[in-house]
């Protein structure tokens, strides 16, 4: 299987990537779904909707900084690593992630667009305005943190029952009509607008190659499914490409 998935990429120019909280699963940061993931343990209606944040912004503060410092302590691992080389091996890339915990970009990685956001940032909740990094002790020290206008400062990232920003999701639809093969890897594909991928992938011809530890409700119209770790399976693909 591995094999088509090699074949398939050495005649690709073009390569769309998305990926989801699997690739950094071996870094040590929880994922989502699935035995130990964080939708398990704790509530999505307390912690990751507008909802919640007006209820109680000091409680999804405390999980947010929580994840942060879970997400601040990790490295980027072997399968974030080997994007950044096979990004350097096409002629036009693009890595769509739906992860919030920016280590593609410190892994290297050039031409990466965050789909749900980035936990390290912040904006305001009134006026919109973002700020790039927020220390943890200014969040402590009031609890909650405030912008300039006073109002509540909140994570920077796409909550459920949320739009996802749709400037970056044109430009990777766009990218992706154009791509001559998409590796999708790491994500269960059950969130919207990303589960639409492969869907989307299918009416433009572009192959499609999942990785995933198992099967996901994608896999039945993927061109590859290739099971196991991603960082073990994209090393062994990088090892075939030129
Ligand atoms: N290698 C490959 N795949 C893995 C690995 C691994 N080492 N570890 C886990 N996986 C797979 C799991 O099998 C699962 O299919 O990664 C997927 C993770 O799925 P989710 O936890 O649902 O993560 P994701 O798809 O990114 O979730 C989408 O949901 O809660 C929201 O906003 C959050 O961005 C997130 C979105």
């Amino acid at each position: 299987m591995i094999q088509n998935a090699i074949d398939i990429l050495k005649t690709s120019k073009i390569l769309f990537v998305l990926t989801g909280a699997g690739i950094s699963a071996e870094s040590g940061i929880p994922t989502f779904r699935g035995v130990d993931g964080l939708w398990k343990n704790y509530s999505v209606t307390d912690l990751a909707t507008p909802e919640a944040f007006a209820k109680n912004p000091a409680l999804v503060w405390e999980w947010y900084q929580w994840r942060q410092e879970i997400i601040s302590r990790a490295k980027p691992n072997a399968a974030h690593t080997v994007l950044v080389e096979i990004e350097k091996k096409f002629d036009k890339f693009l890595l769509l992630t739906q992860n919030v915990d920016n280590l593609h970009q410190r892994a290297g990685s050039k031409n990466v667009l965050e789909l749900h956001g980035n936990i390290f940032r912040s904006r305001c909740n009134t006026c919109g305005m973002v700020y790039e990094t927020i220390t943890k002790t200014e969040a402590k020290a009031a609890n909650v943190p405030t912008c300039t206008c006073g109002s509540f400062l909140r994570p920077d990232v796409v909550w459920f029952g949320e739009p996802i920003p749709q400037d970056i999701w044109q430009e990777s639809l766009s990218f992706l009509s154009k791509a001559d093969c998409a590796i999708i890897c790491g994500t269960s594909g059950v969130v919207w607008p990303a589960a639409a991928i492969p869907q989307i992938a299918k009416t433009t011809g572009t192959k499609i190659i999942e990785v995933n530890l198992e099967q996901t409700p994608m896999t039945p119209i993927v061109d590859v499914s290739l099971l196991g770790k991603a960082s073990e399976i994209l090393t062994e693909i990088v090892s075939h490409l030129r």
